[in-house]
């Protein structure tokens, strides 16, 4: 008997331990791909040339006509609390980053009692980076990248610093991992030399996390001449800058793209490109159609110029409109490469919707900011539940329509006076002209009251106080962690 038993049972096991080698290969094949998560700073809506012919920037054009386009993807009004959102899947009311962004003198960063994405990402197995922008405080190294999930950081912990001296008040702003310098090239150049760098270092034997939170465009509205000098034709000169700017970051990108096919990356890796926010007119960004701008609740703040590209596609060349916020970036990261899913935070995972090419109602509601502090700065409370959202009180300054300027004159930045409640379809009216809050009664009750509901959970907002302990002087003239 045992001799009839035997062969079979081995055939069995030979075969079911093939099926297991082949799932399993198939497995580390597909559920690992490289992700290079992109972030631009402060481009708009219109600042892009897959929607603007004006702008010059086949590299974005590219990849996100032949990956997905994702056209309902939104983000915070300012900084920091969409990069908070983006790292750790939680909103910034729940995080005490509603109000502002963090000041560098202030003694605040992002909650640590959250595990990032990248420290996620290393439970997989991935080497992780960050190159460029960080802005979730650095009062104590506890707050700092390397601490939070990344194996090296090159790039600058505030904001709005010089692109050239890397200057930001009286500091410079840059450290290549814990060291402070600079380097001595435009951001731009600096960043796409160092993500070079890292892509042919890194060992191919195992997936690669970048995230790549660019200084472009950012004011203050610097470029090389090179770049500026392509558009001649516009006679606004902040414009004229800040279109160079847009390519600048668009050929740092396409650098970025060249290293990872030179590397023989490139069709191993998921792109996934986004804007903090909105643009800001009064810097020369441009949101139009859209209403309102950076540091608003209106879609001209929030939502974002923002594509996906590459592995794990399975409907490239499309457009997707479904809805995904700020926060489902990390689950849906995670998702994409091959983690589960994390429970008890804001973000949803919308990979399966995304890599499916297929919109889902998973998120069909989300909170634009929710401040209850007595100066709210980027809007007091705006909510989105399907097609309607609702503004309450203060949406943010410059909540007018701005088309590109055509000239100097052009660029001035109006102010409306705006009803309490501003109740719109976005579906019928994307571009927030007909308030409906006098027509649409039960839709503005039940959207106050979800509102409600939300605000039980708001954490007061982190202090912008500055702490004279900051003072660069102290650290040979670098804004440098260890003052909290
Ligand atoms: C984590 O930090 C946030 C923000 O400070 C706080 O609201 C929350 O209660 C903390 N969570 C835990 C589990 O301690
Ligand atoms: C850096 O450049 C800016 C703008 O050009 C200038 O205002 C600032 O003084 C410079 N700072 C240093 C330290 O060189
Ligand atoms: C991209 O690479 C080219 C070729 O090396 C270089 O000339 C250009 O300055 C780079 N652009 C950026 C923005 O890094
Ligand atoms: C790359 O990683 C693999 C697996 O961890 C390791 O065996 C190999 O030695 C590494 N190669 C280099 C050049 O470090
Ligand atoms: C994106 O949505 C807008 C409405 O806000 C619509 O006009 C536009 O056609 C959509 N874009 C694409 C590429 O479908
Ligand atoms: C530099 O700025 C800090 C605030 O960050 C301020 O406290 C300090 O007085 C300034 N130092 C000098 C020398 O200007």
């Amino acid at each position: 008997m045992l001799s009839h038993i035997l062969p079979i049972r081995l055939r069995m096991d030979v075969f079911v331990y093939g099926l297991l080698l082949l799932t399993l290969s198939k497995c580390v094949v597909s559920k690992s791909p490289h992700i290079v998560f992109i972030v631009a700073d402060d481009l708009g809506w219109n600042d892009v040339g897959f929607r603007n012919p004006d702008i010059i920037s086949p590299n974005i054009d590219y990849l996100a006509k032949n990956g997905m386009i994702l056209n309902n993807s939104y983000v915070q009004p300012v900084c920091t609390p969409s990069r908070n959102a983006f790292l750790s899947g939680f909103y910034p009311f729940k995080s005490g980053l509603q109000n502002m962004v963090i000041l560098p003198q202030a003694p605040s960063c992002a909650p640590l009692n959250r595990t990032f994405l990248p420290q996620k990402l290393k439970e997989l197995g991935y080497a992780t980076h960050i190159i460029g922008k960080w802005h979730l405080g650095m009062c104590k190294w506890e707050c700092t990248p390397t601490y939070r999930g990344f194996d090296t950081f090159y790039g600058y912990y505030n904001g709005a610093e010089d692109y050239y001296n890397y200057t930001i008040l009286n500091g410079t702003d840059f450290h290549d991992n814990k060291e402070p310098m600079r380097p001595n090239e435009y951001s731009t150049y600096a960043y796409a030399r160092r993500a070079d760098k890292v892509i042919t270092q890194h060992n191919k034997s195992q997936p690669m996390f970048l995230y790549l939170p660019f200084q472009s465009v950012h004011e203050p509205i610097e470029v090389p001449k090179i770049y500026e000098n392509m558009y001649e034709d516009i006679k606004n000169d902040g414009r004229r800058k800040f279109s160079g700017m847009v390519t600048a970051l668009d050929d740092a990108i396409g650098n970025v793209t060249d290293s990872l096919k030179r590397n023989g990356m490139f069709e191993d890796t998921l792109i996934i490109f986004t804007s903090d926010n909105g643009g800001m007119p009064s810097y020369s960004g441009n949101n139009y159609p859209l209403r309102g701008s950076k540091a608003t609740v209106y879609e001209g703040g929030t939502r974002a110029s923002s594509f996906v590209y590459g592995l794990g596609l399975q409907k490239p060349n499309t457009v997707f409109d479904g809805m995904i916020h700020a926060v489902d970036w990390m689950p849906t990261i995670l998702s994409a490469a091959g983690g589960g899913q994390v429970s008890g935070i804001d973000g949803l995972n919308m990979w399966p919707s995304i890599s499916e090419g297929v919109p889902s109602s998973l998120r069909s509601e989300f909170i634009y900011n929710l401040d209850d502090s007595l100066v709210p700065i980027m809007g007091r409370a705006a909510i989105r539940m399907g097609d309607f959202k609702l503004i309450e009180g203060f949406a943010g300054a410059f909540n007018d329509w701005y088309p590109v300027p055509e000239t100097e004159e052009d660029a001035k930045i109006d102010e409306p006076k705006v009803d309490y409640y501003q109740l719109y379809n976005l579906r019928d009216d994307p571009n927030e002209r007909n308030n409906l809050h006098t027509k649409e009664h039960r839709m503005l009750k039940k959207m106050k009251e979800r509102l409600e509901e939300y605000r039980k959970y708001i954490v007061p907002p982190v202090t912008e106080k500055a702490d004279p302990a900051s003072d660069p002087n102290n650290y040979n003239g670098y804004w440098t962690p260890g003052w909290c």
